[in-house]
């Protein structure tokens, strides 16, 4: 066995005893930052809009639109028929509100 073959053997081995005895990692995540502002319908809001990412996503958005009735109502419904929200035809009124009202 050549000097190459052995130390590359020596690797390996050692490599798969670090493996063995690694302690298992705990991570603790960072508290969630990003909270929906209170407002009428909250939990309706909670329960649809944060599957999918965090409440930054509304909170970033233009604030200075004409009807903001109309951009969220646009957002709503990009959300539902782009990317697939389960959401209830019912809780989509109250949503835009919160959504017009809040932000
Ligand atoms: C099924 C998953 C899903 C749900 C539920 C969802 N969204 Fe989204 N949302 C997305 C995706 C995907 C994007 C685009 C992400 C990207 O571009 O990085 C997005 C982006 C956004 C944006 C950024 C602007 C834009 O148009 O891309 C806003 C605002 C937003 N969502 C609001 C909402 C609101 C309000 C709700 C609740 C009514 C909601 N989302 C629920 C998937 C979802």
């Amino acid at each position: 066995m050549n000097r190459t073959l052995l130390s590359a053997l020596a690797a390996i081995a050692t490599l798969s005893i670090t493996v063995a005895i690694a302690a298992p990692v705990n991570y603790t995540l960072p508290e969630e930052t990003a909270a929906f502002k209170p407002g009428p319908n909250l939990e309706v809001v909670q329960n649809n809009c944060s599957g999918c990412h965090s409440a930054d996503y509304i909170r970033t958005q233009p604030q200075n639109e004409k009807s903001k009735k109309d951009f969220w109502q646009a957002e709503v419904t990009k959300m539902i028929k782009v990317y697939g929200a389960p959401i209830d035809n019912a809780d989509v009124g109250k949503i835009v509100d919160y959504l017009a009202a809040t932000y």
